[in-house]
């Protein structure tokens, strides 16, 4: 059960369709709370029958909305006390940027937000960031630890465009933005920034990240090639258990004197390191050795110490992480067992 800040409260989850926002959803209802999940298209039985699935465990109504649609969060948020904005759009190769994700990115959470003030029964509002907000620049020298003052350089992404930098850009600028409107219109906001988020998935579709993490066990070339360029970017590879970003995300609304921005990383790696420990556990699979350029040592470590001091414990290691997540590749299909 959810402790009494939350228990039987109502709650909204954007983005419930997503690999995040599904388990967040369940793991909601699992703590006897209440659940408006917003989604696009609730007539799209492909992408909400793993949602409906979760009626079974208790109150969850789906409302249709769109980041893209101004004030089509307002039905989904009135009432709630807690809202979870996790939607992002995610056109990832977009020839369009800016329309297709930068813009929807801002104005859609601004959106979400304004829906949370107009409804004046939100009391708190969990906001899903990333580490691609936080680590996108330039680095000059190693050993460099990323924590919550860090930002991503939205210039040198624009001017550079690596790998991956129309997304870094939107979530940069999105949460700038909310952070701007959550002080001029007193909104409790918390951000919780997670790293590369691996694990089994609600979603029929095995996520983008778990393809990314897993990419040197299956040998996805444009998987390995987009984890190759990550270290080259922000010195490292952050990882973090689906279960630990739901926990994490629950454990800061319920936490009274949580706020601010809460890296949830629970491991630091780079691409030699994770082949070395993949081929080591994982044997009976043929794990890539060669890298090119790619470092081989962390150049930077991302810093979970604030959501540690805060008594958050993360339940998944490298081990149990990779453990889990290699199980749901296999009962998927995607891996030989
Ligand atoms: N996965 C990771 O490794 C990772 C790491 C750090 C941060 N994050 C953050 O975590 C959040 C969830 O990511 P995810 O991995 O769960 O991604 P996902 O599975 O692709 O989910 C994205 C969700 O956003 C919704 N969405 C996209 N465009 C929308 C729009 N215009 N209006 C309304 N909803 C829209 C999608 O709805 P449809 O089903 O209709 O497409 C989907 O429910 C994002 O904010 C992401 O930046 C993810």
């Amino acid at each position: 059960m959810a402790t009494a800040r939350m228990e039987r409260k109502r709650t909204c989850v954007t983005g419930a369709t997503g690999y995040v926002g599904s388990m967040l959803v369940k793991r909601l209802l699992e703590r006897g709370c209440a659940v408006n999940a917003t989604v696009r298209d609730p007539a799209n039985s492909k992408k909400v029958s793993h949602l409906l699935d979760l009626q079974v465990l208790g109150d969850l109504k789906l409302f249709k909305a769109d980041l893209m649609e101004e004030g089509s969060f307002d039905y989904a948020i009135n009432g709630c006390d807690f809202v979870f904005h996790v939607a992002t759009p995610m056109i990832l190769e977009s020839k369009d940027p800016e329309n297709d994700m930068i813009k929807p990115a801002i104005n859609g959470t601004l959106d979400v937000l304004k829906s949370c003030v107009k409804a004046k029964t939100v009391k708190h509002v969990v906001y899903t960031s990333s580490v691609a907000a936080v680590a996108r620049k330039k680095l000059t020298r190693t050993g460099h630890v990323f924590n919550e003052e860090s930002w991503s350089d939205v210039e040198y992404l624009a001017s550079e465009k690596p790998l991956s930098w129309r997304y870094a850009v939107s979530k940069t600028l999105a949460e700038k933005a909310a952070w701007k409107f959550a002080k001029e219109n007193s909104l409790d906001l918390i951000t919780i920034i997670p790293g590369v988020i691996t694990g089994s998935s609600l979603n029929p579709e095995v996520p983008g990240s778990v393809s990314l993490a897993l990419s040197l066990l299956t040998g996805n070339e444009s998987a390995i090639n987009f984890l190759k360029s990550l270290p080259l970017m922000s010195g490292s590879i952050s990882l973090v258990h689906v279960e630990d970003v739901c926990r994490a995300h629950i454990f800061v609304a319920e936490n009274e004197s949580a706020s601010g921005r809460y890296i949830c990383c629970a491991a630091n790696t780079c691409v030699p390191e994770l082949a070395k420990f993949l081929s080591k556990r994982y044997p009976s699979y043929n794990v890539l050795t060669d890298f090119g350029d790619c470092p081989a040592n962390l150049k930077s470590i991302f810093s979970s110490e604030k959501l540690i001091k805060a008594r958050f414990s993360y339940n998944y290691r490298m081990e149990e992480m990779y453990d889990e997540s290699v199980e749901y590749l296999r009962a998927v299909g995607l891996l030989a067992n």
